[in-house]
């Protein structure tokens, strides 16, 4: 009896293990320009939280992981591995989009640099206005 127990413990113990790795791979695999947003997403949360506590030199950190994932992103629209959910044919308006945004960051990480608060609040809108803009056109 105690044996069995054992036995079952490794069993589940393994198949844990299993989970995981193929969780793992699941994660390496996964769509470049997902990966990218789920780290766009936390980047800008912690942007408005930054500035509504007023704590500006927090804000650049978090951009670091979007821009070496947006990087990936832009290799795999090379290769034409990305599909938009929506308006795939439209993919040269979909890198204009993009490329203003990312013109935009910039601006917000040299603002948030000098602790401008005006221009930071300025970009953060903007950005904003940017989320939505491609959103609506490209996502479902
Ligand atoms: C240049 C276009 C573009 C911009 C700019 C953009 N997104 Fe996205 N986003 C997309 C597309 C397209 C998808 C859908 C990807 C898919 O489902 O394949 C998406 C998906 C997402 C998702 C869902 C990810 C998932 O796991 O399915 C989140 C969250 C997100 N975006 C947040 C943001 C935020 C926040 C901003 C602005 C700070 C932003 N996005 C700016 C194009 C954009």
């Amino acid at each position: 009896m105690k044996r069995l127990s054992i036995i079952v413990f490794f069993a589940a113990l393994s198949l844990s293990a299993l989970t995981f790795s193929e969780g793992h791979k699941t994660m390496v695999t996964e769509n470049p320009l997902k990966v990218e947003m789920v780290l766009l997403n936390e980047a800008f949360k912690n942007l408005i939280e930054s500035i509504v506590r007023n704590n500006l030199h927090g804000i650049e950190e978090a951009f670091h992981d979007v821009h070496m994932a947006r990087n990936k992103t832009e290799e795999a629209i090379e290769r034409g591995e990305i599909t938009l959910p929506k308006n795939n044919d439209k993919i040269k308006e979909f890198i204009e989009i993009d490329e203003k945004f990312h013109t935009n960051l910039e601006g917000l990480i040299k603002a948030s640099k000098k602790e401008d608060m005006k221009k930071i609040q300025q970009i953060t809108s903007r950005l904003l206005d940017l989320c939505i803009q491609c959103h609506v056109k490209f996502r479902d």
